[in-house]
């Protein structure tokens, strides 16, 4: 299991970047920083991630031994998350491949998988996780309605300290199960929103999104589409943005 050393803030830039500080002093596997508030909190292709106080932001350093994908632990963060979810509240996540945590159509949480390599082998990955919990999003701009937060689906605020502890006790597993090689594939499976679902995708190199059929989940983490009678496997780190279209 993981063994967690906390580094908690109250407010940083990003707890990723602080991460990374830690990591290139030689920190180990395991330190964890957890921010009340963040003024520059970033996601996937440095979208900005909104980190009012009542949110969960932390980032902890991994050096795996025997991983060669990062993209499992992306899959494998967003999995932990779904279930300390699950575990504090009750509430049914599921994950809109590759990284975007969601309560019905509405994202709830997000996380990013930064990693290093040396010479061809993955030495380090620094894991975000931002999860929107004690405040609304309702009062925000009504239009924009795809985000949501704990609060707003629950209708009482949670405990963010016990959320914390069932998202990381969850990873801890799943990261002892990747790094054992077991079969991850059928969790995948069970927590993805969306494959079976017609998707429109947007790759980072071409202008205009397309639209497919997202079939399944590979063992490096990629989604199998179809799209005219064709399959093929899409890498997260290719795709610039994804929507579910039913
Ligand atoms: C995404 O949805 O694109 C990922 C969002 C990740 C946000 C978290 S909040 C804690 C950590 N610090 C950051 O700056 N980003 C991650």
């Amino acid at each position: 299991m993981v063994s967690w050393n906390f580094v908690e803030l109250d407010e940083v830039g990003s707890t990723q970047a602080v991460v990374k500080g830690l990591a290139s002093m030689g920190s180990p596997e395991g330190t964890t920083v957890v921010a009340k508030t963040q003024s520059s909190g970033a996601g996937r292709l440095q979208r900005p991630w909104a980190s009012p106080r009542g949110g969960l932001y932390m980032s902890f350093l991994l050096r795996p031994h025997e991983l060669t994908q990062p993209e499992a632990i992306t899959l494998a963060a967003a999995v932990s998350v779904a279930e300390g979810v699950r575990l504090s509240t009750g509430l049914v996540a599921k994950i809109r491949w590759p990284n975007d945590v969601l309560l019905g159509k509405k994202k709830v949480a997000g996380v990013i998988a930064e990693a290093q390599f040396y010479k061809k082998e993955l030495v380090q990955v620094i894991v975000g996780i931002g999860v929107n919990c004690n405040s609304s999003f309702k009062a925000h701009d009504p239009l924009k309605d795809e985000d949501t937060s704990l609060v707003d689906e629950l209708g009482e605020p949670i405990e963010v300290s016990e959320l914390r502890q069932a998202v990381l006790d969850s990873f801890s597993g799943l990261y002892e199960r990747l790094q054992a090689g077991s079969e991850v594939l059928s969790l995948w499976r069970q927590h993805l929103s969306t494959l079976g679902k017609q998707v429109s995708i947007k790759m980072k190199t071409e202008e205009t999104p397309f639209s497919c059929l997202a079939i399944d989940i590979d063992a490096g983490g990629g989604l199998v589409v179809e799209t005219a009678g064709e399959r093929k496997v899409l890498r997260a780190e290719d795709m610039e943005w994804l929507r579910e279209q039913a």
